[in-house]
């Protein structure tokens, strides 16, 4: 099909597939509430430089290694050198565990959609607990999670991903436009301007090593990067794409949402006098007062903004699903069909478990953290990061640098002025930074003892890597 079309045809189905994966709670959900949780403005501008120097240029080396080699993450690896396989394994495991917490927030997500018509607007005063009773309740959050991961396995299983694709062609433009409208109202409230403030008037003294590595973990994060999505994706591109211009848009367009939600979100926050650092409740707690504060046509308002929201995250949570997936089919050699039933099988249970830490089994701790926790901390605070070093120094040091200029060069058809300041940032300078805010950030946090369980599978996968 694509093959009948022009070139920028099948281009703009590409960068709108890349950008699918990459905005979606990460942008929406995580992005206001880890900002408003480490200080704001300067977490935003880190983020910036984060997603300038590194994002940028991880992506478009995720592109460029799945492109040469045709291949999903795993295969990608193995097939330039075996001693990296065990980091397209990471990835896989990565996308395992995002799926472990992201199925229960995209529930909560679609529960609001109903909730908008059901009352949660008449009485502002309570949305706050509103949400708190909802998320600790043992059944209401597990049914939601459950229909969206359904959702989820039955688009996989279908190889459909196309259709929701296109459904995001539709709704992504829309979520984008309700930010800009949200945007509107909320910096129009009294007592707007102490939001726009925090967001844009950095206190640096709120940085240290936690900060840095909260915004190198969300950068990775919120591009969908360090875990083998971007080089899968990257397998399936033309040799004709322009790879820089294609990574670029696409963190453009991921930056872009984050901020939007920022504005969307704090100045409504300072004016309602809400706390900043309210944590994980932050987006469904301050969009829906906005929506009050909007009369009768709040209503439709919200219901449009959770409907867009819970499309945002099934674009993402599909590219997560089919990273397992891939690998299932493409190195274990299953079907399609007992990959996504095994694999979304054990989602749903993680998914429980996950939703359940957060109400009745909060007393449930492995490594001082419940199972929601576990999931999310793991894979933002240390997979991804690391794996985007392991990505680096594999690109700098193990392939070739002419082959690497080829292909993303097109062989010379495109022009990349930056290739050797990427070349050299990629090399040397990312992966030091790096290592540095991984080894500042994880001896600064408290939960020790997981980040040394990690940084253990890490260094397990890597001495078995030849036999993965
Ligand atoms: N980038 C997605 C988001 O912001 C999450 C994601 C991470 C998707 C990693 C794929 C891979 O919600």
């Amino acid at each position: 099909m694509e093959n009948k079309r022009e070139n920028w045809g099948s281009r703009i189905g590409f960068i709108m597939a890349a950008a699918g994966s990459s905005v979606g709670l990460g942008n929406i959900w995580r992005f206001p509430y880890l900002a408003g949780e480490n200080g704001g403005g300067a977490f935003i501008a880190v983020y910036l430089v984060f997603i300038i120097f590194i994002g940028v240029s991880i992506m478009l080396a995720e592109f460029a290694v799945g492109r040469k080699t045709g291949l999903a993450a795993v295969g990608a690896y193995k097939k330039i050198n075996k001693n990296f396989t065990f980091a397209g394994v990471l990835g896989v495991l990565s996308a395992f565990f995002i799926m472990g917490f992201y199925p229960v927030v995209g529930g909560w997500a679609s529960a609001y959609i109903l909730k908008s018509f059901t009352g949660l607007l008449s009485n502002p005063a309570a949305i706050g607990d509103v949400f708190g009773e909802f998320i600790g309740n043992p059944v209401e959050p597990i049914v939601w999670m459950a229909i969206y991961l359904v959702v989820n396995i039955v688009i996989v299983a279908k190889g459909i991903a196309g259709g929701i694709e296109k459904a995001g062609k539709i709704l992504m433009p829309t979520l984008f436009v309700l930010l800009i409208a949200i945007a509107v109202r909320s910096v129009t409230l009294p007592g707007a301007s102490a939001g726009l403030d925090f967001l844009f008037k950095p206190d640096w003294s709120s940085i240290d090593g936690g900060v840095l590595l909260a915004a190198l973990g969300q950068a990775f994060f919120s591009l969908s990067l360090g875990m083998g999505c971007m080089i899968t994706y990257g397998s399936y591109l033309s040799k004709s794409e322009n790879l820089p211009s294609s990574a670029l848009t696409v963190s453009l367009m991921d930056t872009g949402v984050a901020l939007l939600a920022g504005i969307a979100l704090f100045p409504a926050l300072f004016a309602f006098g809400l706390e900043p650092a309210a944590g994980p409740g932050l987006v469904f707690v301050v969009a829906p007062q906005i929506f009050a504060s909007m009369g009768g046509i709040g209503v439709l308002f919200s219901a449009l903004f959770f409907i867009a929201l819970t499309i945002a995250a099934l674009t993402s949570s599909v590219s997560l699903l089919e990273v397992v997936v891939a690998y299932l089919i493409d190195e274990r050699g299953w079907a399609r069909g007992k990959s996504v039933y095994t694999a979304g099988g054990i989602m749903v249970v993680t998914g429980i478990l996950s939703s359940l830490s957060l109400g009745v089994m909060s007393g449930v701790t492995v490594f001082g953290v419940g199972a929601f926790d576990f999931f999310d901390i793991l894979t933002d605070k240390i997979f991804l990061a690391i794996g985007g070093l392991i990505l680096a120094v594999f690109v700098g040091w193990f392939m070739d640098k002419n082959e690497l200029k080829e292909e993303i060069t097109n062989g010379g058809k495109v022009s990349f002025g930056l290739f050797d300041i990427w070349y050299n940032l990629v090399k040397f300078v990312i992966p030091v930074a790096i290592a540095i805010v991984a080894f500042f950030g994880i001896t600064g946090i408290e939960q020790t003892s997981l980040m040394i369980f990690g940084v253990g599978i890490i260094v397990v996968l890597g001495l078995f890597s030849k036999k993965l």
